[in-house]
């Protein structure tokens, strides 16, 4: 191991969790669980990664206890797991009680595709796709083919009172349900134009009601939902909150686009109950804003006062969806992630490709060995 990086395998508490070290499987979908079962090869994926020394796993994102929240979306997502019935229920205690016996800890990220699932699919086909306002939002700018773009175009009608109250119980529901089969805490997915991000962003969130409105209303679905998790499960039960500015409707898109707007719509969220936030960035060391070099998880840190976790290109030569059509390397980039990490921007380090590519990628940090290398192919498989 650099001496460099030997800083980032101190121990690390959120609340009274404790992580061996900073590093953080970040949430991928794998969509190897059919019938919303997690099965004994998703055990085994998960606690391969924990007996090569990640700190935490964060699991794909898992379907809340909603019949609108999953379906076919960006990436054809099928056989995505969900966090509800006995089934799913004991092939997630399977994958815990794996995790653990190797000493790792696990939060399952608890995801509602909200407006990116496509109608007319999903395990309950009939029911309509959540939209905080009935729309998609602008089509323009799309990260997805134009054929699909074309199928999310028209728009539906905006969700009522009700509906928003069922969907916030099935979370609550879901977080309570894995903090019963032993998880070590939940991951929210409030990035990407998912459901809860749909309610930040003014482009799908067009409502005047309480829900929506300002900056601090349109947090109010988010605020909801901490709030409602943190009932349901316990007061040191804890809560992660993944936010981006980037969708995918619009990879340029801001939630923000100041610092202080940035205070205006996490302070709410913070204060609701969330322990540490996950700040999704394709590169992890992008300035967020003019007049300053510092990442997004430095400013949520800053404004929230919060922990923070970064993410994006770590390992590799590119980002996400550069290295879809650009030739990619593996690359130990980790003096850069130091340097920032000494400053205070970011507690964690989420990882996602290069720990989706190589179990062992941790473990090679600390004895040396190379990593290895970028291969797509790994998409296909559960390795
Ligand atoms: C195959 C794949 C599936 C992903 N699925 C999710 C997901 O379910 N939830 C999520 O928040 N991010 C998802 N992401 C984004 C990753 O968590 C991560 O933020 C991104 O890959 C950037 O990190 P990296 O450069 O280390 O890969 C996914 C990424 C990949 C490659």
């Amino acid at each position: 191991m650099s001496e460099k990086s030997d800083i980032l395998f101190s121990p690390f508490d959120i609340g009274p969790l404790r992580l061996t070290n900073r590093f953080v499987m970040s949430p991928m979908t794998r969509n190897f669980s059919p019938g919303g079962v997690p099965g004994e090869n998703v055990a085994a994926y998960y606690r391969r990664r924990a007996e090569a020394n990640v700190g935490l796993v964060i699991t794909e994102g898992v379907g809340v206890d909603h019949a609108s929240a999953l379906g076919a979306g960006t990436m054809g997502e099928h056989d995505t797991p969900v966090m509800h019935g006995e089934a799913a229920l004991a092939g997630w205690r399977r994958v815990v009680d794996g995790v653990h016996a190797a000493g790792g800890r696990i939060m399952p990220q608890l995801w509602h595709m909200g407006p990116i699932r496509l109608n007319g699919t999903g395990n309950a086909p009939e029911t309509l796709s959540a939209r905080p306002s009935g729309t998609w939002g602008p089509t323009d700018k799309a990260m997805v083919p134009p054929a699909y773009v074309d199928q999310m175009r028209a728009d539906t009608r905006p969700l009522t009172d009700s509906e928003i109250g069922d969907i916030i119980a099935g979370f609550a529901r879901s977080a309570a349900n894995a903090h019963a089969v032993g998880f070590d805490g939940v991951a929210l997915h409030g990035a990407h134009g998912y459901l809860i991000d749909s309610f930040l962003w003014p482009h799908t969130n067009r409502r005047d009601d309480r829900w929506g409105g300002d900056l601090v209303r349109r947090a109010t679905f988010a605020v909801e939902i901490v709030r409602a998790i943190r009932a349901a499960t316990a007061e040191d039960f804890p809560i992660m909150y993944r936010f981006s500015q980037w969708k995918i409707q619009d990879y340029g898109a801001r939630n923000a686009d100041t610092p202080a707007e940035l205070e205006m719509l996490l302070g709410p969220i913070a204060d609701a109950g969330v322990d540490i936030f996950d700040a999704s960035t394709r590169l992890f060391n992008a300035a967020a804003f003019e007049g300053s070099d510092m990442g997004l998880a430095g400013w949520v840190r800053k404004v929230t006062g919060r922990p923070t976790m970064t993410v994006g290109g770590i390992g590799f030569t590119k980002d996400l969806q550069s290295s879809f059509v650009e030739d990619t390397q593996a690359v130990n980039n980790l003096s850069m992630v130091v340097e920032r990490f000494e400053r205070g921007e970011f507690d964690l380090v989420a990882i996602g490709r290069a720990l989706l590519m190589d179990p062992q990628w941790v473990r090679k940090v600390q004895t040396g060995e190379p990593f290895s290398p970028f291969r797509l192919s790994a998409y296909a498989t559960l390795e």
